[in-house]
Order: C-alpha cells, then sequence, then structure tokens
C-alpha cells in the first residue's frame, strides 16, 4: 500500500498541477458557456480542457484504473483504485474572474479516499493529503482551527444550482446566520474545505455536493483534524457535509438537524 499511495499522490499533484497551469494561463477572452441542470449551472470549454488533461494524464499511466469525473469521464476500475475529479472547482468564479477556483483529484482504494490534492493556482497553493499521514499547503502541515465556540465561528456553506433547493438552503441559512460570527459564500466547495483544513473557516456545510466536490478537499480537512461527516453518525455526502473542528462538530450539527438542513429537495 506505501508504494502504491506514493505514486497516485505524485500523479495526483502532476496533474493537478498542470490543469491549473492549463486553466491560469490558457483561459480565452471569450469563453465558450454552456448550460447543464438549470440555466445557472454553467461549463465552459476550459472545464471540459482540464478534464481531458487530466483523464489522459491517468489513463495514460495507470490504464486499469477506475474513474469518475464531472464531465463525463468515467471508466470501470480493475485494480482497485478509482480516481474521483472536478477538473474546475468553482466554474462560477472562473467564469466571472473571481480567483477562487480549483482543480480537485482524489484517488479512492478499494473504496475509501485514500490521497487527494487541491490546486489553487491563483494563490499558488497545492493542498495534499494521504489517508493516517496528515495534510499540507506547499508541503506545510496544516491544522483546522481550535475554536470552541459556535457563536464565534466564522461558517463557509454554498448552494445547489436548482431553484427550489436554493430556497430550502436560504431557509436553512436563516436560522444559521444569528448563531455563527458570519456565513462565507466562497463559491468552490474543495476550496472551501481547504479552509476548514487551515483553519480560514472555522466551520462548513452543504447540502448537495457530488463526489467530486467532496473527496479531495474532505480528507485534505479530516487529515487536518476536522470531523467530516453528515447527519446523526451518517458519512458526509449529497444529503449534506459538515466540515468542523471536533469541539464545533456536535453544535453545527444539532444546529443543521433541527433546521432540516438534510430535507427537501
Ligand atoms: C460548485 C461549487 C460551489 C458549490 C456547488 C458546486 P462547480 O462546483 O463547489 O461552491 O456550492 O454545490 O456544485 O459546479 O463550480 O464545479
Ligand atoms: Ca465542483
Ligand atoms: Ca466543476
Amino acid at each position: 500500500m506505501a508504494v502504491i499511495v506514493e505514486e497516485l499522490l505524485g500523479l495526483a499533484l502532476d496533474l493537478a498541477r498542470r490543469a491549473g497551469d492549463l486553466l491560469l494561463t490558457q483561459r480565452p477572452a471569450n469563453l465558450e458557456v454552456d448550460t447543464k441542470s438549470s440555466p445557472t449551472d454553467v461549463v465552459t470549454d476550459m472545464d471540459t480542457a482540464a478534464e481531458r488533461l487530466i483523464v489522459g494524464g491517468l489513463r495514460a499511466a495507470r490504464p486499469g484504473d477506475g474513474v469518475l469525473a464531472e464531465e463525463g469521464a468515467s471508466a470501470e476500475s480493475s485494480t482497485g483504485v478509482r480516481w474521483v475529479v472536478d477538473p474546475l472547482d468553482g466554474t462560477v468564479n472562473y467564469l466571472y474572474g473571481i480567483p477562487d477556483w480549483a482543480v480537485s483529484i482524489a484517488a479512492e482504494v478499494d473504496g475509501e479516499t485514500a490521497v487527494g490534492v487541491v490546486n489553487d493556482p491563483s494563490k499558488k497553493r497545492v493542498y495534499a493529503a494521504v489517508r493516517g499521514r496528515g495534510a499540507t499547503c506547499n508541503d506545510r502541515p496544516l491544522r483546522c482551527s481550535a475554536r470552541t465556540d459556535l457563536a464565534q465561528a466564522l461558517v463557509g456553506t454554498g448552494f445547489g444550482y436548482a431553484a427550489d433547493r436554493r430556497a430550502a438552503q436560504a431557509r436553512v441559512l436563516d436560522g444559521v446566520l444569528p448563531k455563527v460570527r458570519d456565513i462565507r459564500r466562497i463559491g468552490a466547495a474543495a476550496l472551501d474545505l481547504c479552509s476548514v483544513a487551515a483553519g480560514r473557516l472555522d466551520a462548513f456545510y452543504e447540502r448537495g455536493l457530488n463526489p467530486w466536490d467532496l473527496a479531495a478537499g474532505g480528507l485534505i480537512a479530516r487529515e487536518a483534524g476536522a470531523v467530516v461527516g453528515g447527519l446523526r453518525g451518517g458519512p458526509a455526502g449529497p444529503d449534506l457535509v459538515i466540515a468542523a473542528p471536533p469541539a464545533l462538530f456536535g453544535p453545527l450539527h444539532d444546529v443543521l438537524d433541527g433546521l432540516g438542513a438534510a430535507d427537501g429537495p
């Protein structure tokens, strides 16, 4: 396992850096934009170009591995390894020239996330984690916030693309906001999770994340000491992701549970 994890980490770092360079340096003045699940759920030609680069690199280096990538690449695994890829997390920020977007690449080994890399090229930050070995940013160890009082916590969140889900998320936010220091909506879930890992956010929650939003950043947050889970002991997943230091997880969980944050659309 040790050798394979090193190999997976090296490959993830290389491809996340190359895709990040592509996105940073080759952004055309007029991006081609298409829509997906709703008129606000956009995909650009750069999302697909970055996915092509990453998936091409994975297939060339490790042809038997499985792949689950946001823009459609998929392959069954014959090796026990599956890559979970968001080639561009924060597409709306990228479209508007807001520098909060990232490349997210995770490797699962036998169904468990073992390696995660998130590249934030605009800020020259590369986050990485290997399960059981801690998390780093530019090779420096990361530690999540030590805050213990939810009322003093800066909490990140995000919203889905469907109007009915957003209305439900707004109702939950209405109940959370008076109970915390403040809310941030950064616009890239992978970076929200890395910000929890780095202690720049005390905690984060979001309903509706996909595996590619969560896989790498979730491991990085966990390896930096955060608890990453769902409601009532369940795993983090599409219903709800909560990432928080151990002392804040319970209080934030209870507020979200009381507000029905995992119910509805
Ligand atoms: C989105 C971002 C956003 C989150 C959405 C995600 P995309 O990913 O991570 O912050 O709120 O739920 O879908 O579409 O930019 O890859
Ligand atoms: Ca995403
Ligand atoms: Ca994306």
